[in-house]
């Protein structure tokens, strides 16, 4: 493989993130995409100067020139989509959520390991070099046994009954589009909790806009996470342990810093060099993985992405919340 070669399938806004994003990394090339119209494929591939254009979604999936796929479709479609490339012959690294539930995950992961080909939930966050570096020094122990952590991911939206954040159809609601991310955060460094308590508000199109949990341990440790579309909060997660605390500066989801703060010793700041625009950092992990004739990441293997389905079906199931699809 000289260049890893990309499709982009779905031409909303986080398609042309990413495709900002590749434009950084050495060794790739985005070189097609695919829309549900010729005009947003022709409009997507001039913006971002992308040679092949397919006006199908099958089309992409087909073409033999592509060596791994980026499903940027609402949640309701990554399960079509996914194995609609993954049968195709493609790799794919599909936005988060992975799915709707972890019913469809089992039937995206199963068709990864029937076809032999790459898959990997386009969990962003945890191939950011601060974050890579934060689970280096909790795994070297520097700040003990964690024990606590608290983390956000709320913003203020304008509720609009016709955006795809609100629409159950397409999956909408605050969990699945960004609570996902403090749910991945403490699985990462806590595991499976042992106990789950929320609650959620459910608005007038019938998702969540507003939603606390709290995730037990048996060794005594918990998670406090908050999520929500109404309102702005301080997306800062703090991890704390027996000997010491990181703070993960604000937008701690995004390229960021921190602190870490160690009993005995002075405050030491992390600013990890971050180049791009953050998209790039998973992007240089499909293709390390690809060149590595690895079927999924080590970093966001298909065990954790299904265990945080699993998670955020259990959430909704307290709530009531069943999207129409299910
Ligand atoms: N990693 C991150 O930071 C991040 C940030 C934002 C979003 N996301 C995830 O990325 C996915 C897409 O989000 P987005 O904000 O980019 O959405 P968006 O702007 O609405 O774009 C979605 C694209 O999907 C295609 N599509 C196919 N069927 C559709 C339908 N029925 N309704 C609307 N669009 C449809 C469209 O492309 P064509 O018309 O070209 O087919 C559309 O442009 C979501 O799963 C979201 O959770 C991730």
């Amino acid at each position: 493989m000289d260049k890893i070669r990309w499709g982009i399938l779905g031409t909303g806004r986080i398609a042309g993130d990413f495709a900002r994003g590749l434009a950084a990394v050495d060794d790739a090339e985005l070189v097609a995409v695919g829309s549900r119209t010729a005009e947003s494929a022709n409009a997507f591939a001039d913006k971002f100067s992308v040679p092949t254009r397919h006006a199908s979604y099958e089309a992409l999936a087909n073409d033999p020139n592509v060596d791994i796929v980026y499903v940027a479709t609402p949640h309701s479609l990554h399960k079509e989509n996914t194995i609609l490339c993954l049968e195709g012959g493609r790799a794919v690294l599909c936005e988060k959520p992975f799915a709707i539930n972890a019913g469809e995950a089992e039937e995206m992961i199963a068709a990864s390991q029937r076809t032999g080909k790459f898959l990997m939930e386009a969990m962003w966050t945890h191939c950011l070099p601060h974050m890579q570096e934060v689970a280096r020094l909790i795994a070297d122990g520097s700040i003990g046994d964690i024990q606590v952590i608290q983390a956000d991911f709320c913003f203020r939206s304008k509720v609009n009954p016709a955006s795809r954040l609100y629409r159950p159809e397409l999956g909408g609601g605050a969990l699945l589009d960004v609570g996902v991310y403090p749910v991945a955060l403490a699985y990462r460094f806590l595991g499976q909790p042992d106990a789950v308590r929320t609650w959620a508000h459910l608005g007038v199109t019938g998702v969540d806009e507003n939603a606390g949990m709290v995730f037990g341990y048996n060794s005594g440790a918990m998670a406090v996470l908050t999520t929500s579309v109404r309102a702005n909060t301080h997306h800062i997660a703090r991890i704390s342990g027996s000997a010491g605390e990181i703070v993960v500066h604000e937008r701690w989801w995004a390229p960021s810093s921190f602190t870490l703060r160690r009993d005995g010793h002075e405050p030491q700041e992390f600013h990890p060099e971050s180049v791009g625009n953050g998209w790039n950092y998973e992007a240089i992990e499909a293709g390390r993985c690809l060149r590595a004739g690895l079927t999924e990441s080590p970093i966001v293997p298909h065990a954790d992405t299904l265990a945080v389905m699993r998670l955020l079906d259990g959430l909704r199931a307290e709530w009531g919340l069943r999207y129409p699809m299910e």
